[in-house]
């Protein structure tokens, strides 16, 4: 078992010394920068766009995750591969045809990933599961940071799994919102490949030290 990948979100980074928390994130152990871009329509907030986030990739050394919590993503596909990103997630709430989707953000070189809500099945996953190099399962309602981690998660972890050991697919499940040293733990028990942390990183005294607990509790 490879250790757990760990993906710093920049939308608790501060916004006016956004170079020095970039370089706070490349000279830590985390494997990738986690960016959240969302339109005020599919969620309800603003986070940044597309000028962010070619200025994010001007200094980042590590791959960029970007999260689009954004209606009719599809639109934007063409750019956010020239803007670099490694991981395009799109929401499984906001594709009419997300197989589509998929196969497009893959013909731009992307990994193809894809975010569910709380209160959306992973089995609404499992005819396309093999073309999904990633599942971003959402542990708070998307829209903010800092939120308290929904527990339900772990069963949708858990049936995850279970379906991509059923299907031979090579999936990566990824989780994101409310994770911290107290549950990183039992998600990668649970089958957690990725963990996606916000406040509890750039809030802390130590971020790059609270990265490297992250990356030692989950090994
Ligand atoms: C929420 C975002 C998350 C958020 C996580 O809509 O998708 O990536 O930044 O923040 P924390 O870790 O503070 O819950
Ligand atoms: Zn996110």
């Amino acid at each position: 078992m490879s250790a757990t990948i760990i993906a710093p979100s920049l939308l608790a980074a501060d916004f006016a010394n956004l170079q020095r928390d970039i370089e706070m994130v490349n000279n830590s152990e985390a494997d990738w920068f986690h960016i959240d871009v969302m339109d005020g329509v599919f969620v309800p907030n603003i986070s940044y766009g597309m000028p962010v986030v070619k200025a994010i990739g001007k200094h980042a050394k590590k791959p960029l995750d970007v999260h689009l919590m954004i209606v009719d993503p599809d639109r934007y596909i063409k750019d956010f591969a020239e803007l670099g990103a490694a991981v395009l997630t799109v929401h499984y709430e906001a594709c009419t045809h997300l197989h589509r989707t998929l196969q497009a953000i893959k013909a731009e070189g992307m990994k193809a990933g894809v975010a569910i809500n709380p209160h959306t099945p992973v089995s609404l996953l499992e005819e396309v599961i093999k073309d999904i190099d990633v599942v971003l399962i959402m542990s708070v309602n998307p829209g903010f940071g800092g939120q308290k981690f929904i527990e339900n998660t772990y069963k949708k972890i858990q049936q995850l799994k279970e379906m991509i050991l059923n299907n031979n697919a090579e999936t990566l499940i990824e989780v994101d919102g409310g994770v911290n040293a107290g549950n990183a733990p039992s998600l990668v028990e649970a089958g957690a490949d990725a963990l996606v942390a916000g406040n509890f990183v750039f809030s802390s005294e130590d971020p790059i030290q609270t990265i490297g607990n992250l990356k030692e509790v989950t090994v």
